[in-house]
């Protein structure tokens, strides 16, 4: 008898910049999952940007959200999850991640991600004005990602790299 399909969420993780929400439409095309992305439920809830939430409201706020939508997202089976950057801050939602389904760290350095991220136009947690902070926001970070299930290497076309978490996972998808 074959193994029944493992249709638990995968759950991307990892810094601003990282590709998370590219990664995830692919890994969505290559194995016919859905895509979902933690900010963008926000938003569409809230029917406030994310700057807006946390200017308005601050990051606590923005928080709670995010651990909800995590949830209320997890209900669902077949589905690639790209997390918000900071959502793996609290160990509840890291401890979810990984008892829910799989998670999946896309690590890329520092520098690649403030390339892709320029100004941080959209991203107010993005510390724009001094390397030394991203550092060590990056680091700090780093610390929740290292966490996941996996941990692949995000340098690459997002096709390449969602191949290379498929091979990791061991899921179909693709050829
Ligand atoms: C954040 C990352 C953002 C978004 C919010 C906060 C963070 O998502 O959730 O601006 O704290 O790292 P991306 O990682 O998709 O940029």
């Amino acid at each position: 008898m074959p193994e029944p399909a493992d249709r638990r969420p995968i759950y991307l993780v990892g810094f601003m910049g990282s590709g998370k929400s590219t990664v995830a439409v692919e890994l969505a095309r290559l194995t016919g999952r859905r895509a979902v992305d933690t900010d963008e439920l926000i938003v569409s809830r809230d029917g406030r940007s994310i700057e807006r939430i946390i200017g308005d409201e601050g990051e606590p706020h923005f928080r709670e959200l995010e651990s909800a939508v995590l949830r209320e997202a997890a209900a669902a089976d077949d589905l690639v999850v790209a997390t918000g950057g900071g959502l793996c801050l609290q160990a509840a939602n890291r401890r979810f991640l990984r008892r829910r389904g799989r998670s999946v760290w896309l690590d890329l350095p520092l520098e690649r991600c403030r390339i892709r991220v320029g100004g941080g136009a959209g991203r107010p947690l993005w510390p724009a004005g001094d390397p030394m902070e991203a550092r060590a926001l990056f680091e700090r970070r780093a610390v929740g990602y290292s966490l996941s299930e996996l941990r692949v290497d995000a340098d690459g076309e997002p096709a390449e790299v969602a191949r290379r978490v498929l091979d990791r996972l061991s899921v179909p998808g693709g050829g």
